[in-house]
């Protein structure tokens, strides 16, 4: 090791050990996603370790991770056997081009996920993201449609309320005003079925007993548009971004119904209900509802590597083989990360955690604790609706000031009382790691309560 790398070597251990603080770094060029800039650079919030449950702030301060970071970190953080898997992976094949070359650990991650997955949803084709996953989605069923001669199938129906990534393809389908008002009139032909969320279902605990025939929009776009142009639709089975909107009963198997009347191919997006959320694998199984696609992301590694899933009906994926000639691609899409070795590595050691330490079964058995502590906060007077479903909760707050002032006030509070949680406009959704003892949903819980009362 030379003198240079010495230097290098002891300012990286420092730096482990004495992370820096906000004051020790320019905040200035870093422009930060979806976050109020000037805001957090005027008050920066940072976050420098993880550990099981909780996170460290730069000051030191320990704070309770009550959205497993952004819906990611079911295994709970800094798992070793993930941080090994990865490190192994880089020291023996860091890259290797995905396109006309393959290495073992995209096949192996792609058999697991399909063991894992309902129906015949076996064919796997990896991305990076979320919002890749959806696009990818979109783009499967248009050369699905077109391999099978039904070429005029290019319309989209997607749902208000919708959160389906940020690229275009998902930008179109988005139900958030705010996610579309900026960035024009994007992809045509997506028509939006309303949401599920009724007056009368304020309050109520998992799936509303009324609101199934809102799947009937579907049958009337049907009607508006005919089902010969329309490909596919897409829905979060339960609404995750928005507040976790939990379907009424009912709902997705009369959707499924009205898709197979017309030939349209039914999408779900488990990027959040994905990994056992819903105390199932995916929330196919907790609601009975096969689609013929679903985008996963986020728990696929534990958020530990950036990685998103497209997992396609075997007869989906054969026609789109069939139609192409021999030896020639047979899918035109595909991104210089898709099935990267290091992701996949996380991949498989997520997975193995999932299943060494049965964490579906896990959040099966922890949500009704978890459910009744964040309902025993819906009398709460800063409180307008609660909502929630396994090891997922919305709290809508009533709002004050303009919409999303008082929610980003809450969150803000929240972090300073000690504990981590993502908001949209005056909605706080809580998803803790799957890992969490009734002893840290209790610490949430109190939290919560101690902050409602502050805001
Ligand atoms: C349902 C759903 N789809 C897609 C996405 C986009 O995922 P990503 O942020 O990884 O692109 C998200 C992210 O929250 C999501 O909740």
């Amino acid at each position: 090791m030379g003198h240079a790398d010495q230097t290098l070597h002891v300012e990286a251990l420092s730096r482990a050990t004495n992370p820096p603080k906000a004051t020790d770094v320019s905040l200035a060029e870093y422009w930060m996603p979806f976050t109020p800039n000037r805001d957090f650079k005027r008050d920066p919030k940072m976050v420098v370790r993880a550990e099981g449950m909780y996170y460290w702030s730069d000051q030191g301060e320990r704070i309770i991770d009550g959205a497993s970071g952004l819906f990611c970190a079911a295994a709970g953080h800094g798992r070793r056997e993930i941080a090994d898997a990865v490190s192994a992976q880089v020291r023996n094949l860091d890259y290797v081009a995905p396109f006309t070359r393959g290495h073992p650990k995209q096949f192996e991650l792609a058999t697991r996920l399909a063991a894992i997955t309902p129906g015949d949803l076996d064919r796997i084709f990896f991305t990076n993201s979320g919002s890749e996953a959806v696009d990818s989605a979109m783009k499967i069923a248009l050369a699905y449609h077109q391999a099978h001669g039904e070429p005029a199938r290019t319309m989209f129906v997607s749902r208000e309320r919708a959160y389906h990534g940020v690229n275009f393809g998902g930008v179109a389908l988005s139900g958030l005003v705010n996610n579309r008002r900026r960035f024009g009139p994007g992809l045509a032909g997506v028509a939006h079925m309303r949401h599920t969320n009724l007056p009368q279902h304020n309050k109520t605990r998992g799936e509303p007993a009324d609101g199934a025939e809102l799947a009937d929009d579907l049958a009337r776009i049907v009607n508006l548009y005919g089902a010969e142009n329309i490909a596919a639709c897409i829905v979060e089975p339960i609404a995750g971004s928005t507040g976790c909107l939990v379907p009424p009963k009912g709902y997705l198997a009369r959707l499924r119904k009205i898709c197979d009347q017309h030939g349209i191919l039914l999408i779900f997006d488990e990027v959040i209900t994905g990994f056992g959320r819903t105390g199932e694998a995916f929330a196919a199984h907790s609601f009975g509802v096969t689609p013929d696609m679903m985008t996963m992301a986020k728990a696929l590694t534990n958020g530990a590597q950036p990685m998103g899933a497209v997992a396609v009906a075997t007869r989906i994926h054969d026609a789109i083989m069939d139609a192409a000639p021999e030896g020639a691609i047979e899918f035109f899409h595909g991104y210089t990360y898709s099935g990267h070795p290091v992701a996949c590595a996380a991949a498989l050691a997520t997975l193995d955690i999932y299943r060494d330490e049965q964490l579906f079964e896990r959040a099966r058995s922890l949500a009704p604790y978890f459910q009744d502590a964040i309902f025993s906060l819906a009398s709460h007077p800063t409180v307008a609706d609660v909502r929630g479903y396994g090891m997922l909760a919305g709290i809508d707050l009533h709002a004050q000031g303009s919409p999303g002032a008082r929610g980003h006030a809450f969150q803000k509070q929240l972090f300073a009382n000690g504990m981590h949680l993502k908001a949209t406009g005056d909605c706080v959704i809580v998803a803790p790691p799957l890992v969490a003892e009734k002893s840290h949903i209790d610490a949430m819980t109190d939290i919560l309560r101690r902050t409602l009362s502050q805001v």
